[in-house]
């Protein structure tokens, strides 16, 4: 990075979204300022239906908010033509769901090259960079199993390591290991630390789980569809102490009445 270069990675401002439901519109996120640093490793918690979700596919250009700003590295992404918007998820961003989506009639290895492969990536690169990521997720001696032939654990694996295959700057996962047994989810986390430390690659999860999200440098926490707190923990200064550090958000914006929550 250069000394000019900002260490901001994706900044978003005043960020709205109303869904039109049976011809009501519903105000979901209610004025969201958040800047992410590349590097960063964030949680976002927060009770049912206070917006995690929403906000996580807003992040990653899957939806488009109401109102407000995407800015990744200074360009403001709202305003791109949608093929220039997928080119940039495409390349830029990596998404796990709890729903891995994997392809049951290609391998572990197979379904890990599919996103190079879809975007004409040279098949001898793509392979080995393929491998070695399965490898990472340690899965080097599944290469060639299908998805029905893997346990839960090791699909997520699959998954993580096919978000991870085109270096994205950013991964954005939802309940990533929400449906796996304790041991397995810890295994997973330990590997998005690891992945944060050897390629520095920033993540953003989204979690029920207080123990991952506690672990974690930095946590948000929302309600409502606001930034309740954001709070960065010193990672060198042993178990969380949750030391409100910066509390950037403004206060919400007064809403309209002409179109009451929920
Ligand atoms: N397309 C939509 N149309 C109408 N309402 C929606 C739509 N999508 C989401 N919502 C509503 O927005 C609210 C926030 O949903 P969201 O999925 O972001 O919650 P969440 O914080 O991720 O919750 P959970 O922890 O249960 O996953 C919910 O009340 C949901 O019903
Ligand atoms: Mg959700």
């Amino acid at each position: 990075m250069s000394p000019t270069e900002s260490k901001v990675l994706v900044a978003i401002q005043g960020v709205h979204k109303k869904f039109l439901h049976e011809g009501r519109s519903v105000h979901i996120l209610r004025g969201i300022d958040l800047s992410i640093d590349r590097g960063e490793m964030l949680s976002v918690v927060g009770p049912s239906g206070a917006g995690k979700s929403t906000l996580l596919h807003i992040l990653g250009t899957l939806d488009l908010p109401t109102a407000g700003r995407i800015h990744y590295e200074g360009q403001d992404v709202t305003r791109y033509s949608p093929s220039k918007l997928a080119a940039f998820r495409n390349y830029s961003l990596g998404f796990v769901f709890q729903a891995h989506h994997l392809l049951p009639e290609f391998t572990a290895l197979e379904n890990v090259m599919m996103p190079g492969m879809i975007r004409g990536a040279e098949r001898g690169k793509l392979e080995k960079a393929a491998k070695e990521l399965l490898g990472e997720v340690g899965l080097g001696h599944r290469l060639t199993h299908r998805p029905g032939e893997l346990s839960g654990g090791e699909q997520a694996r699959v998954a993580l390591a096919r978000a991870l295959v085109m270096e994205p700057i950013l991964v954005l996962a939802d309940e990533p290991t929400g449906n796996l047994d304790s041991k397995t989810s810890d295994a997973i986390h330990e590997l998005f630390f690891e992945l944060n430390r050897r390629r520095g690659t920033t993540f953003l999860i989204v979690t029920h789980n207080n123990e991952l999200a506690d672990s974690m440098p930095r946590k948000v926490s929302m309600r409502d569809g606001q930034i309740e707190s954001d709070v960065r923990r010193d990672v060198h200064s042993g178990p969380f102490r949750g030391v409100d550090l910066d509390r950037t958000s403004s206060p919400p914006p007064p809403l309209d009445p002409a179109d009451p929550p929920g």
